[in-house]
């Protein structure tokens, strides 16, 4: 297996392009299964999260064509099957965002349930019951979400219980073919769900209310092909800027989008990194001042993402004082306080909080980690490490980060990837 090998202490200087969102681009890719016409989607990141769900797609008889530089054609001309396979779903959770797009058009669908995963239990009890309240019949058996809508999917008003990306996605597309208006209240506001209503409703939904959380969707009878270009990804965004506060660097975020990640970089800010918005992007540097402990909680957009906490807890880990980090969306992301501890961190972990105490230096040390953005905050302390840290299980960091040696390499970073 491979690992990525970085000799810290370098202040990284440069420019980072920023790729499309993974986490927009997978939604929009599941939303193509809605129309028999060709969406061509562009700024899709090559990432394997990417290549499963092309895969997944495959399934349902999606020709899904890379014509490369970040251009891909989806097709369904005719659904060929509605399954969608345990050994797909259970590599990547974000396959059970096929449900509602299928159901909907094929009025049928069985789907693999995801599983529990390194972060937590993540149930997908919010799909289904929004379903369910469109009238469609859903039973769960030998581990397979087996779902129909005989007289099609109805329009109907959904309170979602507890905010949730993934259900409001499934339940926007499932609403765009579904006969009449469906209202969904308490809808998650992140941006790839913006992004994911701009698709659709280039396709030919109407949908009212984007940014807020009350959607309102008037089915149509048919939607047609587009072309759409994915956002930025404001993950990468963060963690890039990151980069940058951590090793006392200076980076332009090349391409970044202001508003989708203010929220993100707000406690960057205050930790005294210096966050200038600028006409092609965002700079983040930091002089010689040493890091001040802040205070992070995660909560759905426009809080603080919980995607973003890892990283922050990386910096944190280095600051002159303390930090309380509180994690409220998922039950057990702290799985990277054990491997900050090994390369000298001092964090207590506190139900859903972890306390970080800052240290003087960290010491490069062999680390690994069980989800994407632990790897990529193992990562981040490494290039301000002493020493050689070794960051192994490196296909989580392939899933989502695209080029990463490259890009942080190209701004001084010493970082390899060795083949194992
Ligand atoms: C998406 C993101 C993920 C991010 C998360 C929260 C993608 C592909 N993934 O995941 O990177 O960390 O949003 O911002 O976009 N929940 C239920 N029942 C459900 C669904 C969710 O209880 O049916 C709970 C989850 O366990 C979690 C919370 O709701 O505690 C939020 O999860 P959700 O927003 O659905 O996350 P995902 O869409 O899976």
């Amino acid at each position: 297996m491979d690992s990525i090998l970085i000799r810290g202490g370098n202040p990284l200087r440069g420019r980072i392009d920023i790729s499309g969102a993974k986490n927009a681009a997978l939604p929009l890719m599941a939303a193509t299964l809605l129309t028999d016409e060709t969406v061509t989607l562009s700024n899709v990141p090559r990432l394997m999260d990417i290549q499963t769900m092309a895969q997944l797609l495959a399934e349902f008889g999606c020709s899904a064509e890379d014509r490369g530089d970040g251009v891909w054609d989806l097709t369904t001309a005719d659904v060929t099957g509605t399954l969608a396979p345990y050994d797909v779903v259970r590599k990547m959770r974000a396959s059970v965002l096929v449900l509602g797009p299928l159901l909907a058009r094929c009025r049928e669908a069985t789907v693999s349930l995801p599983g529990g995963c390194a972060i937590g239990t993540r149930p997908v009890n919010l799909h289904i019951q929004g379903l369910k309240e469109m009238g469609a019949e859903i039973e769960i058996e030998g581990g397979y979400i087996h779902a129909t809508a005989p007289g099609g999917l109805k329009g109907a008003t959904i309170a979602i219980p507890t905010v949730s990306v993934g259900a409001t996605e499934n339940l926007l597309m499932a609403a765009a073919l579904a006969s009449g208006d469906t209202v969904l209240e308490n809808a998650a506001r992140e941006p790839e769900i913006g992004d994911l209503i701009d698709l659709l409703t280039a396709m030919g939904a109407t949908i009212s209310g984007r940014g807020t959380d009350t959607l309102k969707i008037t089915g149509a009878a048919k939607l047609h092909g587009t072309a759409h270009r994915v956002i930025a990804d404001r993950i990468e965004t963060g963690t890039y800027a990151v980069a940058a506060a951590i090793t006392g660097g200076d980076i332009m975020l090349a391409g970044a989008n202001h508003e989708i990640v203010e929220a993100a970089l707000a406690p960057l800010r205050q930790s005294g990194a210096s966050v200038d918005l600028l006409d092609d992007g965002i700079r983040v540097r930091r002089d010689g001042a040493g890091i001040l402990g802040v205070d992070v909680m995660t909560e759905p957009y426009p809080g603080f993402p919980t995607d973003m906490q890892a990283q922050i807890m990386a910096l944190m880990a280095m600051s002159h004082g303390a930090a309380m980090i509180t994690e409220t969306i998922f039950e057990n992301r702290f799985m990277h306080v054990p491997e900050l501890g090994r390369m000298g961190a001092d964090i207590t972990v506190h139900g859903a909080s972890a306390l970080v105490r800052g240290v003087r230096r960290l010491k490069g040390a062999p680390v690994m980690a069980t989800d994407l953005r632990a790897s990529v905050s193992l990562v981040l302390a490494g290039l301000a490490a002493e020493g050689e840290t070794q960051v192994n299980r490196v296909y989580h960091l392939d899933r989502g980060y695209e080029r990463l040696e490259e890009k942080l390499g190209a701004c001084g970073a010493d970082i390899e990837r060795v083949k194992g």
